[in-house]
C-alpha cells in the first residue's frame, strides 16, 4: 500500500546570509525533514518586505544567496519544493480573503507583534502589512494544506494564529483546511562567538559561506573560560564560549576527553581550539565546494526555483480554485 507521505511547509526571511544558528537551530531539521515528508520550503520574500519596505532591491539581492544557502548545504530539489514566495500569487489572493474573517484584536494581541514592534521602533512599523504579517504567514501556510509546520518559540503565536483562522473559515464556509500543527524546533543551540545568541547584529556569527580562513580566525580569537589565566589552572567547561560548540561538532567520546584535559589543566585553550576547527572544517568545507558549483552555475539555481515555483503553484491555485467555490466566489 502506497502512503502519502505528511506534508511540511517552511518559510525564511532573505534578510541576510545564514550562519551556524541557523544550520543547527532551522536547517539541520530541514534536512531530515526533506528525507520522509512533502515538503515546501520558500523565501519569504514578500515577509521581509514587511520590515525593509524602503528596500526591496536589498530583499532582492538576499534570495538568490539564500537558495544557495539551502542548496549548498544540503536541501535538494528532487526531495522538497523550493519556490518563491512572490512567484505565487495566490498566496496574496487567500491573505485577502482571510484578513477579511480575522479580527483585529487577534492580531493586535500577538506578542510577537509588540515584541517586534517595540525593538524595531526606529524602521516605523505602524503599517497596515506588519499589523497583518501573521496573516499573510497564514496563507503561505494553509494554501499548503499541511500537516506540520517547523518554527521556532518566536513563531509560536503567529502557529495558533493560523490554526485559529484556519478554524474560522472552516466555521464559516465548511471544512476545508486542516489544522497544521508545530514543530518546534529548539531555537538556537548554537550561541554566538561571544556567547550572547547568534546574530547578524551582534556581530557574532560565522557564515556558512565565509571563508575558512576567516572562521579560523574568529574562533582563535574567542574567550573562553576567562578565569582561566594560564594552561595550568584547570578550566570550567560550563563558563566557555567555545564548548557548547564542541557540544554540537564533536563526538562525545572525545567531548568528554577535552572536557577532562581542561578541568585537569592539561589541555590548553588553543588545543581544544583546533579540535573545534578541524571538525568545523569538515561541517564548512563541502558547504563551501557545493557553493562554488553553484556560483560557477547561475542558470541551475534559475531551473530549480522554476520547477518549484511551478509544483507550488499548482497545489496554491488547487487549493484557491476550493476556497473560491467554498465562498461561492468563482
Ligand atoms: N515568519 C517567519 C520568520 O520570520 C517566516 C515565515 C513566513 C514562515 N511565512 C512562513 C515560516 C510560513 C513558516 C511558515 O522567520
Amino acid at each position: 500500500m502506497t502512503q502519502t507521505k505528511a506534508t511540511i511547509v517552511s518559510g525564511m526571511r532573505p534578510t541576510g546570509p545564514l550562519h551556524l544558528g541557523h544550520y543547527f537551530g532551522v536547517l539541520e531539521n530541514w534536512l531530515n525533514f526533506q528525507k520522509e515528508y512533502k515538503c515546501y520550503f520558500f523565501v519569504a520574500d514578500w515577509h521581509a518586505l514587511t520590515t525593509e519596505y524602503n528596500n526591496p532591491q536589498k530583499v532582492k539581492n538576499f534570495i538568490s544567496e539564500l537558495v544557495k544557502d539551502w542548496l549548498a548545504v544540503g536541501l535538494d530539489p528532487k526531495k522538497c519544493i523550493l519556490f518563491i514566495q512572490s512567484q505565487i500569487k495566490p498566496h496574496a489572493e487567500l491573505h485577502l480573503i482571510l484578513s477579511m474573517l480575522t479580527p483585529l484584536g487577534w492580531l493586535e494581541r500577538n506578542p510577537t507583534y509588540k515584541e517586534v514592534k517595540h525593538e524595531l521602533a526606529a524602521k516605523n512599523l505602524n503599517t497596515y502589512g506588519f499589523l497583518g504579517y501573521p496573516v499573510l504567514m497564514a496563507s503561505d501556510i494553509l494554501i499548503y494544506r499541511p500537516n506540520y509546520v517547523p518554527v521556532g518559540e518566536d513563531q509560536l503565536p503567529h502557529l495558533e494564529l493560523t490554526r485559529e483562522i484556519a478554524r474560522r473559515f472552516n466555521f464559516l464556509y465548511g471544512n476545508t483546511f486542516p489544522e497544521p500543527q508545530a514543530k518546534l524546533t529548539e531555537a538556537s543551540r548554537l550561541p554566538g562567538l561571544d556567547g550572547r545568541k547568534m546574530s547578524k547584529s551582534y556581530n557574532n556569527s560565522i557564515y556558512l559561506s565565509e571563508d575558512f580562513s576567516s572562521v579560523q580566525k574568529k574562533i582563535m580569537s574567542m574567550l573562553t573560560d576567562t578565569n582561566r589565566k594560564r594552561k595550568s589552572d584547570p578550566g570550567d567547561p560550563a563558563r566557555c564560549n567555545l564548548y557548547p560548540y564542541h557540544r554540537l561538532l564533536t563526538p562525545t567520546q572525545i567531548r568528554e576527553e577535552i572536557k577532562e584535559n581542561c578541568t585537569q589543566a592539561k589541555w590548553g585553550c588553543v588545543d581544544c581550539k583546533k579540535i573545534l576547527l578541524s571538525n568545523l572544517e569538515k561541517l564548512l568545507i563541502p558547504i563551501h565546494e557545493k557553493r562554488k558549483q553553484l556560483d560557477n552555475n547561475p542558470s541551475l539555481i534559475e531551473e530549480i526555483l522554476d520547477q518549484g515555483n511551478k509544483l507550488a503553484l499548482e497545489t496554491a491555485e488547487r487549493t484557491m480554485s476550493l476556497v473560491r467555490e467554498k465562498i461561492n466566489f468563482i
